[in-house]
């Protein structure tokens, strides 16, 4: 499985690429207006940053403006993948940016049958919402179920599933269970994601023990 970090603050992403398990970024536009800085700069200080793929996501909602955003959006370099929403301009947009070599995330899809609509039209990834799903009551790792089994029945379907609104480590582990290609993950779940009280406490005693034999592996 794929580790993409969501979010638009690059120190944050500089931080955790550091670890070498950020596989790509996925901003969007509440992101973005959340780092109070300028999309393009923000999307080419992120494309410098990590080498995989970068979400930077429309604004716009008519074709016309969506493609010529999708296309501005592109030019920042070529690890830039371009964001649009799961509506029929958003995926005819998608269409035309794939067909030009440009890889596509469509974002905001909430059922299966919308996850097809992206496949068909040439999505690189399809981002179902897991959280937002779950915040109303539904059942956003059923659909995540549902989307890998439909596109596995068809091989030419090339679309990567990315799990987004992740919320727990959980969500990333049952994911992975299900076959999932890519996480999106808040960085404080990914930081989460190391942490287990049992690491804490064996580390403690191994260093004890360690410290009353007085050796130095690098001395020896
Ligand atoms: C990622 O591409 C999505 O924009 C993001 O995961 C949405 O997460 P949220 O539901 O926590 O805002």
């Amino acid at each position: 499985m794929k580790f993409f970090v969501d979010t638009a603050d690059v120190s944050e992403i500089r931080d955790l690429a550091a670890t070498g398990l950020v596989d790509g970024v996925t901003t969007n536009p509440s992101l973005i207006a959340k780092s109070g800085r300028r999309i393009l700069d923000v999307i080419a200080e992120i494309c410098d940053i990590v080498d995989g793929p970068i979400s930077a996501e429309v604004a716009a909602t008519d074709f016309d403006t969506m493609l010529r955003e999708g296309q501005k959006l592109a030019k920042i370099a070529d690890n830039v993948t371009v964001k649009v929403p799961l509506t029929p301009d958003g995926l005819k947009t998608c269409r035309a940016l794939s067909d030009a070599g440009t890889k596509v995330n469509v974002t905001l899809c909430f059922s299966a049958g919308q996850a097809i609509l992206a496949a068909k039209a040439g999505a690189s990834f399809i981002s179902p919402f897991i959280g937002r799903l779950d915040d109303i009551s539904s059942n956003g790792m059923g659909l995540i179920a549902d989307i890998v089994q439909i596109y596995r029945n068809y091989d030419n379907f090339k679309t990567e599933v990315l799990v987004a609104s992740i919320r727990s480590p959980s969500d990333v582990t049952e994911a992975a269970k299900l076959g999932a290609h890519v996480s999106t993950l808040p960085p404080s779940v990914l930081r989460q994601l190391f942490q287990h009280p049992l690491t804490d406490k064996g580390l403690q005693a191994f260093l004890k023990d360690w410290e009353a034999t007085g050796q130095s592996i690098l001395d020896q």
